[in-house]
């Protein structure tokens, strides 16, 4: 695996790449790796002749009082597991070359970009539209990859990349889950084992919702009431939201006709872990 840290030095190898005539398969990550990312990163293996990972701690992501110094950071480990798994390229760029002093280019997705995770976190998905644009001009990649963990973030880069223009193909992989059912996410290293228990009423009310939803429930309201009581009922767990929205504009709806997305986000002690599910017929 090469490890590329300067962004001429990676176009140089996508010019190779490319010229061989060979595809380029492409996961976007923040590092600190688990099995969700990996689930990507295997599907870029099988899918592309030429597999291109990239680990940025986006600053532009986080807002001022969000974790941006304490993210973890492990970047031994994961060029460790991603040489293991037989990725071709590893690209580590640096903050200042990604944004320079003085920047002033952003990309916004606007509504969708203010809905759901976009209430509590004004500005995170301007930055990540803006960091996924630069990597995808940087490595002008057939396809890249994404978690449905992150339901918005992929709906708003899919509208992105049709609105703008781009060619890159996005593809979306299911959420991972451990045995009991927490979504997983590099957040959750941070959780006390208390806190990982309490963790638990995300995926727990999401069950819930979806088996109302078999058993004929149409009516949103009356699922997310069930839900907040699961959730009430775990004293360490904090709603920020609950919501059944549409997939494509993410409008609350309040009868279920169809496919919706049922998306929460709940503070677990300080931490905030968000967690999502589609509800089919
Ligand atoms: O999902 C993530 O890890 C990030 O939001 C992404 C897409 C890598 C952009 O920084």
């Amino acid at each position: 695996m090469k490890v590329i840290k300067k962004i001429d030095e990676m176009r140089s190898a996508v010019s190779d790449i490319k010229s061989r005539g060979m595809s380029i398969g492409f996961v976007p990550t923040m590092g600190y790796l688990h099995e969700g990312h990996l689930s990507l990163v295997r599907e870029s293996l099988r899918k592309a002749d030429v597999t291109v990972v990239s680990i940025f701690v986006n600053p532009a992501q986080f807002g001022p009082r969000e974790d941006f110094k304490e993210y973890p950071r492990d970047l031994n480990r994961d060029s460790e597991v991603l040489e293991r798994e037989g990725v071709d390229y590893l690209f580590v760029p640096e903050s200042d070359e990604i944004y320079p002093q003085g920047h002033k280019a952003f990309v916004e997705v606007y509504d969708l970009q203010d809905k759901l995770c976009g209430r509590s976190r004004p500005g995170h998905f301007r930055g990540v539209c803006t960091i996924a644009l630069k990597l995808f001009n940087i490595i002008n990649p057939d396809i890249s990859f994404f978690g449905q963990k992150d339901a918005q973030q992929v709906i708003i880069l899919k509208r992105m990349v049709k609105e703008l223009h781009l060619e890159v193909i996005i593809e979306v992989l299911p959420i991972i889950r451990e045995e009991d059912g927490l979504a997983l996410s590099s957040r959750n290293k941070y959780l006390t084992q208390e806190e990982r228990k309490a963790a638990l009423v995300l995926s727990k009310s999401l069950k819930v919702a979806q088996s109302m939803m078999e058993k004929g429930q149409r009516d949103s309201a009356a699922i997310i009431k069930e839900m907040k009581e699961i959730i009430g009922r775990e004293p360490l767990a904090k709603i920020d939201y609950v919501e059944i929205v549409d997939i494509d504009k993410l409008d609350p709806v309040s009868r279920i006709e169809k496919k919706a997305l049922v998306a929460l986000a709940i503070f677990i002690g300080k931490i905030r872990l968000i967690d999502n599910t589609i509800l089919l017929f």
